[in-house]
Order: C-alpha cells, then sequence, then structure tokens
C-alpha cells in the first residue's frame, strides 16, 4: 500500500508520539514529525516551544508553525510520496487547526487557510487521533513542560474538543482510537485502524 501520508494527532500526554513510531516501524513508513522534520524546521521547533520565547504573539506562533511545516512538505513529504512512500507524520495541519485556531482562539477557518497554503493544498488521507481525557493527558505530560504545554487545562480542554468535532464532522478520514491503554494495547488498535481502513488486515 505504498504513498501514502497518515498523520497521527492528539493532545499532548496522549502519547501520540510513541504510537506514531510504532506505526512506522509497522507500516515499514518514514516516520517524520511537526513542527520540524527539516533542519529549518527544529529550529523552529526549538523557538515555539522553548518555555523561555513568552513574548511570541499567537499569530508568530502560528505563522512560524506554518513556515516549519511548509519546508517539511516540500523537503520530506511530497518527495517522499512521489516515490510511492508511506509517510507517518507525527501531526500535522490538523494540530495548527485544534491548538492555533481553537486553543489560541485565531479561528479553524482561517489557520486551515494559512496551513494549505504552506503545504500547497496537500492534505493526510489518513489521520488517526489518539483520544484521551483532559485529566489523564495532563498527568502524563508530567512536570518538564514546554511553552504550549504551560497552556493551561482550558487550552488544553479546547483542544481535545477540537479534535474530537474535527473527527465526528469527517469519519472518513479520521480513524479514532481509545489512547487510555498501554502502549502495546492502543498501538494494536492504531495499526489495526489504519490497516482496515486502507484495505489490509492487521497482522497479529
Ligand atoms: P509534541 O508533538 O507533543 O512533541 P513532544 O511529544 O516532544 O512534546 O509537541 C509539539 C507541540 O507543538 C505540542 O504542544 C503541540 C504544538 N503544535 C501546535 O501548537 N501546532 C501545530 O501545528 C503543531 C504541529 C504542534
Amino acid at each position: 500500500m505504498p504513498g501514502h501520508f497518515i498523520t497521527v494527532e492528539g493532545p499532548d500526554g496522549s502519547g501520540k508520539s510513541t504510537q506514531a513510531r510504532l506505526l512506522a516501524e509497522h507500516l515499514g513508513a518514514i516516520y517524520t514529525r511537526e513542527p520540524g522534520g527539516t533542519k529549518l524546521g527544529e529550529k523552529l521547533r526549538n523557538m515555539v516551544l522553548d518555555p523561555n520565547s513568552e513574548a511570541l504573539s499567537d499569530h508568530a506562533e502560528a505563522l512560524m508553525i506554518a513556515a516549519a511545516r511548509a519546508q517539511h512538505v516540500e523537503e520530506v513529504v511530497i518527495p517522499a510520496i512521489e516515490q510511492d512512500k508511506n509517510v507517518v507524520s507525527d501531526r500535522f495541519i490538523e494540530s495548527s487547526v485544534a491548538y492555533q485556531g481553537y486553543g489560541r482562539g485565531l479561528g479553524p477557518e482561517k489557520i486551515l487557510e494559512i496551513s494549505l497554503f504552506a503545504t500547497q493544498n496537500l492534505q493526510a488521507d489518513l489521520i488517526v487521533l489518539i483520544d484521551i481525557d483532559a485529566p489523564l493527558a495532563a498527568n502524563r505530560r508530567g512536570k518538564n513542560l514546554d511553552r504550549i504545554e504551560k497552556a493551561g487545562d482550558d487550552f488544553h480542554s479546547r483542544v481535545m474538543d477540537a479534535y474530537r468535532m474535527m473527527a465526528s464532522d469527517d469519519p472518513g478520514r479520521w480513524v479514532v482510537i481509545d489512547g487510555s491503554g498501554t502502549v502495546n494495547e492502543v498501538s494494536r488498535k492504531v495499526i489495526a485502524g489504519v490497516e482496515s481502513r486502507l484495505g489490509k488486515h492487521a497482522r497479529d
């Protein structure tokens, strides 16, 4: 099943990065992440997530993430898909819609527009949502928090609500997985969910 672009989404503390890696490994896909995935993108990521970047405005944050995404798509994602490789990205456009659009309150339509400009209209074929209740996610985040993780409980609740809304509005493109189990339990569900959507039966 070559050339699929799958993204993994979820709130901070959902275990999404681990799940994205395990999924990529299982599919033999390229694993990449946002913000980041390129040299420029990783620099922008450090600036955006640095707890000392207190003065960063919400608009600047949105545009820096969009710039990182533009570079990532052009340098990594498009070339891989053109070579019929599967790509798993740990976060993509829907992170911006959830975090900047709803979390920061910049508006989902505007953020989607900026994001599609950045990606040259590329969108994920399939989006895996690691769904987890806010208190469990907060617990898993621990104490060493980056700038966005520090944004507060209301912010993170808006993010989770936004993900659930996007998934229920577009069920054909989203696979929602309960993220409350162990790493292995969740991983099995992610793999089964993705393979059934991509037309392949999950291996045990
Ligand atoms: P994350 O992917 O959760 O990495 P880690 O597991 O190392 O914490 O962290 C990235 C942070 O960036 C996360 O708080 C969400 C945020 N983010 C946005 O706010 N908007 C975006 O578009 C993206 C891609 C990430």
